[in-house]
């Protein structure tokens, strides 16, 4: 899920604030199409909850995660699964199909997923992925820069995220040599399980550490103040500003 240094992924921490991910991940399963008997790497698997909806179609399925804590949640699932940075797939036209839900925007070498994915594919493979796009949680990004700045702290180095547009992905994804067959920037406000705290302190943790850790919950009550009337709707759900990036990519027979 991460290929940050300074991003820890507590499983039990992850279901309570981001259980939503793998549930709404469901169109990029339904783009993909995985057929009984294919061979599918899960790429960011992160707790296997999507990899297990996969092995039930009857795929036989890898999953590479860079979080050793979210990979031995996935393997007490029963899953075949690897911790490994997805910039640096070592796989050789092992698979029909990659695909990834939620994990491409931690990556920061774009284009070395996009290398690594093409040589793990066969000829005729595809490659399906739902990340962030464009201005995805834009509102969020800018309050804790804020927050960061009014402290003195530099967040551009921290910042783990890529959010590309469609067409700087359709631009990479076709100078490598595949064929985009779809590819799409999606608005979908997410209503999160609980208050944006549990959220911030889930995904944010890069942005966190470069605070003391004493000045770590005045930066979150800051950026939740200013998030609030901009995210957190009348009945008093808070709602992300995701904007998602959903893309099919074939690699020529
Ligand atoms: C996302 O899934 O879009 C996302 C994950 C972490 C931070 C921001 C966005």
């Amino acid at each position: 899920m991460t290929q940050s240094r300074t991003q820890s992924w507590d499983p039990a921490r992850y279901q309570a604030n981001a259980g939503f991910v793998p549930v709404l991940g469901k169109p990029v399963v339904e783009l993909a199409t995985p057929r009984t008997g294919e061979r599918v790497l899960d790429l960011g698997c992160g707790d296997g909850v999507l990899t297990e909806e996969i092995v039930s179609l009857g795929c036989s399925v890898t999953g590479v995660d860079a979080s050793p804590e979210q990979i031995a949640a996935a393997r007490a699932r029963g899953l075949n699964a690897e911790v490994m940075d997805g910039q640096e797939l070592p796989f050789d036209a092992a698979f029909d199909l990659v695909l990834s839900n939620a994990a491409l925007h931690w990556m920061k070498d774009q284009d070395a997923v996009i290398d690594g994915v093409w040589r793990a594919l066969k000829p005729g493979g595809r490659f399906a992925c739902e990340m962030g796009g464009g201005d995805n949680v834009g509102a969020i990004r800018r309050a804790v820069h804020s927050a960061l700045n009014s402290r003195g702290l530099d967040p551009v180095t921290a910042d783990p995220w890529v959010f590309p547009s469609d067409e700087e992905q359709r631009r990479r994804l076709e100078a490598r040599g595949f064929h985009v067959e779809s590819i799409a920037l999606i608005d979908r406000p997410t209503p999160l399980p609980g208050d944006i705290e549990g959220w911030l302190w889930t995904f944010c943790e890069s942005f966190l550490m470069l605070a003391p850790e004493a000045e770590r919950q005045g930066i979150i009550d800051s950026v939740r103040l200013d998030l609030e009337p901009l995210l957190k709707d009348d009945s008093g759900v808070w709602v992300a500003d995701y904007v998602r990036l959903r893309f099919l990519a074939v690699k020529p027979a």
